[in-house]
């Protein structure tokens, strides 16, 4: 008895789909000639345009999973990887963990070269021990030492996700991307890539110092063609040995409508509903289709709408009152405010990728199911009195003093 159940346990391929935040695909849809341009910069050093990257585009698109993937293939190409998040303490991060770490990892010959730049203490085996106090500690002089010692051998890709616009983590940003910029200016080789919302990065934009990102290439994340969510269903099947029917592909694509996360999650239920079989049918799609987009509501659409203003959320509610696309008109209407001001929130939800121009004087939901998710929330606000569970009928007691 037990043994059958090992060897069935055994027998189950594991699931080759990887939904969840940062989760880097098998196969990653999309977004090949991008690759292919910056793949080739890690192997030649030679940047052209590629100085700098930024990266836009909605929760769950595939921002972090793009950024996972560059940085493997960098290290592949022998480069040296910083990778941080925009939040407070960047640059303390990089220069007191990261770059020592980096140090330490590198070939004993390149550690030799940087105890010519004294900046850095050595021990006898050329480890690192500590900053040198006497000089002034700069990222920009740490990148460019770090960048001559790989010499040909490679450069530095650093790359900065989650960048959000508060004001706080912008100054600081913009301080990095100012040591960044001068590295630049004195030949180091660099590669800098910032992720975030377009919004965010247009405001990272407009900061001081950060001119210099404006020639950056820029990498938009919206769904996946038609043809490339095929492409990954079939493909990550595949790498767990499996093939997928042709109706229950129709039905896997047609309800991840190409949004990366739904892909992910709709693959991974389709797949678990009958692990053993050697494909995956109609029946495991239909299955599927419930589960994910469930999952796909209080996973991603949640945060999405809950990373909004009030304002947007308010130009959000007064679209989903319709089905399909909405007059931008009747927009004006519902939220009973100017045609200009609606026009500036329309250009800031279209910028971010949340909505797009549906002709002339229509906008449309950009992000499957977010209209689907508002309606059921306003309509169970409704239900429960402004959405606080029924308990303004029952204020709490005051407290005997
Ligand atoms: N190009 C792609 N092809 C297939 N699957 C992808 C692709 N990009 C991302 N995914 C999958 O989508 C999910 C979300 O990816 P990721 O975390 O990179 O999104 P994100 O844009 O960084 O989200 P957030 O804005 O919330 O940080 C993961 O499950 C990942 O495996
Ligand atoms: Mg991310």
């Amino acid at each position: 008895m037990n043994n059958d159940l090992e060897v069935k346990m055994a027998d189950t391929a594991p699931s080759p789909f990887t939904p969840g935040y940062g989760k880097k695909p098998a196969i990653f849809g999309g977004h090949g000639a991008e690759f292919t341009e910056l793949r080739a910069v890690f192997d030649t050093l030679d940047f052209g345009e590629n100085h700098s990257v930024l990266v836009s585009g909605l929760r769950g698109a595939g921002k972090t999973s793009f950024i996972t993937t560059l940085q493997d293939d960098a290290r592949d190409a022998g480069w040296l990887v910083i990778s941080d998040d925009a939040s407070a303490g960047l640059m303390g991060r990089v220069m007191d963990s990261t770059i020592p770490a980096l140090i330490n990892a590198m070939t004993r010959e390149s550690r030799a070269r940087l105890t010519s730049f004294g900046i850095w203490e050595f021990n006898a085996e050329i480890e690192y021990v500590n900053r040198h106090r006497t000089v002034k500690p700069q990222l920009r002089s740490d990148l460019v030492a770090l960048s001559s010692a790989l010499g040909a051998s490679g450069g530095i890709l650093i790359t900065i996700d989650e960048v959000s616009s508060g004001k706080v983590r912008l100054r600081e940003l913009s301080r990095f991307a100012l040591q960044i910029s001068h590295a630049l200016e004195d030949g180091a080789q660099i590669m800098v890539v910032f992720a975030g919302v377009k919004v965010s990065l247009d405001a990272l934009l407009a900061e001081e110092h950060t001119t210099f990102l404006r020639r950056s290439r820029e990498v938009e994340f919206e769904r996946l063609s038609a043809g490339e969510t095929r492409r990954v269903f079939i493909e990550t099947a595949a790498i767990g040995g499996r093939r997928i029917d042709e109706d229950a592909l129709t039905r896997l694509v047609s309800l991840s409508q190409g949004y990366p996360y739904l892909v992910q999650l709709a693959g991974d239920y389709a797949w678990r509903n009958n692990p053993n079989a050697p494909t995956i049918t109609l029946a495991d799609a239909t299955i599927a289709h419930d589960k994910a987009i469930k999952a796909v509501e209080s996973r991603v659409i949640s945060r999405v709408y809950g990373d909004l203003s009030d304002v947007d959320q308010k130009f959000l509610n007064a679209m989903a009152e319709d089905d399909d696309r909405t007059k931008v008109a009747d927009i004006v209407k519902r939220m009973d405010v100017s045609d200009a001001y609606v026009q500036v929130y329309k250009k800031r939800l279209i910028d971010s990728g949340y909505v797009h121009a549906a002709g002339h004087g229509y906008v449309q939901f950009s992000l499957p199911y977010l209209g689907a998710y508002i309606r059921r929330q306003l309509a169970a606000e409704a239900r429960d009195g402004g959405g606080t569970g029924g308990w303004d009928a029952y204020p709490a007691p005051e407290l005997p003093s």
